[in-house]
């Protein structure tokens, strides 16, 4: 049957069976079932899994701003990741300290979540869903970059799903151009505007 209940147990078995040197722990999502709209993001990162939830962190802390910027609380909408466990790499510097850091998942990974990821959709049954990123984008929709699509409403007839793909929140990080920030600011004020004509 498919429960959370089931579902986070498939979780906890796929992230305990997986090489303890790949990963760092796994969360599950957050949020209402059902829930009208859900974010799906890539995979969690060191602070999603101390705390135990997605979009915690310093990537979390700009998705929340956006979200509230749009009238939304966390506890409006469902909150998952294409990868439920944390991808990390391993390094040993010359001193032997050794140090983690998060990597994207794999394609072998992400398809060990491919039908969890499914059930936790038809689960939460949204209106939308909104992808944070290049990975949710190429695991849900046939594009290949955020950067051809972002911003635009897309119906994928093979889940028939509403997705409305974004920019990773990561990615004001990284970008700190003006240039940027209009763009995706822009993104979440259409995102707005096609929320009320669900
Ligand atoms: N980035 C993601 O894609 N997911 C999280 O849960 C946290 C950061």
């Amino acid at each position: 049957m498919n429960t959370l209940n089931n579902i986070e147990k498939r979780i906890k078995n796929i992230s305990e069976q997986y090489p303890n040197d790949m990963i760092g722990g796994f969360i599950t999502g957050d949020g209402p079932i059902p829930c009208d709209i859900m974010f799906v993001g890539e995979a969690p990162g060191k602070t999603e899994v101390e705390l135990g939830k997605p979009f915690v962190g310093k990537a979390g802390a700009n998705f929340e701003k956006y979200l509230n910027s749009i009238g939304l609380r966390r506890d409006n909408v469902r909150i998952t990741n294409t990868c439920y466990f944390r991808p990390i790499k391993r390094k040993i510097s010359k001193s032997g300290r050794e140090t983690i850091s998060n990597r994207p998942p794999k394609v072998s990974e992400i398809n060990l979540f491919k039908d969890i990821l499914n059930d936790e959709i038809n689960l939460v049954n949204p209106k939308i869903i909104v992808t944070l990123g290049n990975i949710p984008l190429k695991r849900l929709t046939d594009f290949k970059s955020i950067g051809e699509c972002h911003g635009n409403l897309i119906f994928n007839k093979e889940i028939n799903r509403n997705i409305f793909p974004m920019y990773h929140p990561s990615s004001l990080i990284y970008n700190k151009s003006e240039e940027f920030l209009n763009i995706y600011r822009n993104d979440w004020e259409k995102l707005s505007e096609t929320l009320l004509s669900l």
